[in-house]
């Protein structure tokens, strides 16, 4: 084993409306997070896939058993997540072997990752990069507003990127940032690049894909939906 992919499941998904954790919701049939393991054990580059998942009422047992329905689980471990996407990884990263030496991060909130993204992430940091992230142009404006809700500032658009996962590692790194992290009492961070960057460490980018996006809120169950189908009646097997 050389390259394994945590992934965050125990999440909520409180903007997604009540019910079910989101990362074993319905998308087209399948739990979400079937549709990212999936992916991502389809990857050539991925050796080893940890899921962190919801921790409650034997949710580790359950989930293990829905992804033993749908994904060959020879490489496939299920631990249990924590309380903030941050706790959930770094309670990932405790059960890699020592043989492992790049991780890639992804969230169970992104099911339709493309498996040519992955393996585009692994390379990067295989051909050199400690640190990886992929990204995306900005569509919309942003703009900076103050509390009142009065626009401070207009920021350039052209240096803003939005990013996505898989965000890919040198483990060591990654293990040391999130340590130092911890140390910090830091607990809230939704990126892990973003830890890397706090140390000092280049970051490094390669081209998102639009469908790698994630399901967040309602109208985004509704584009993967479209994803899916249109993947299905192109006879892609999703
Ligand atoms: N995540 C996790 N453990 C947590 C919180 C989040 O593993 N305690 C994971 C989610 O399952 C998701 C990923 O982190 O795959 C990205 O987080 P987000 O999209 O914010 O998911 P939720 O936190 O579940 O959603 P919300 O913030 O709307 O509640
Ligand atoms: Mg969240």
């Amino acid at each position: 084993v050389t390259t394994a992919a945590v992934v965050p499941a125990a999440g909520r998904g409180e903007r997604l409306g009540p019910g079910t954790p989101k990362a074993l919701r319905d998308l087209g049939g399948l739990p979400i997070l079937v549709h990212a393991v999936r992916a991502l054990v389809s990857a050539r580059s991925v050796d080893l896939v940890v899921v962190a998942a919801p921790p409650d009422d034997g949710g580790v047992d359950d989930v293990r058993l829905l992804l033993a329905d749908h994904v060959p689980m020879a490489n496939v471990v299920v631990v249990p997540g924590g309380a903030s996407r941050q706790q959930s990884v770094a309670l990932a990263l405790d059960h890699l072997p020592l043989s492992v030496d790049v991780v890639l991060v992804h969230d169970a909130a992104r099911p339709l990752v493309p498996v040519e993204l992955i393996d585009s992430v692994t390379s990067a940091v295989r051909a050199g990069a400690s640190a990886v992230v992929p990204v995306l142009r900005v569509s919309d404006t942003i703009k900076e507003i103050d509390p009142g809700g009065r626009v401070v500032r207009t920021i350039d658009r052209s240096v803003l990127r939005a990013v996505q996962t898989p965000q890919g590692f040198d483990r060591q790194l990654l293990a040391e940032a999130y340590l130092s992290a911890a140390a910090e009492g830091i607990d809230d961070l939704t990126d892990d690049a973003g830890l890397v960057e706090r140390m000092g460490h280049t970051v490094v980018v390669v081209p998102g894909h639009e469908e790698a996006f994630k399901v967040t809120r309602p109208f985004d169950l509704v584009i993967a939906e479209a994803v899916l189908a249109r993947r299905r009646s192109a006879g892609v097997m999703a």
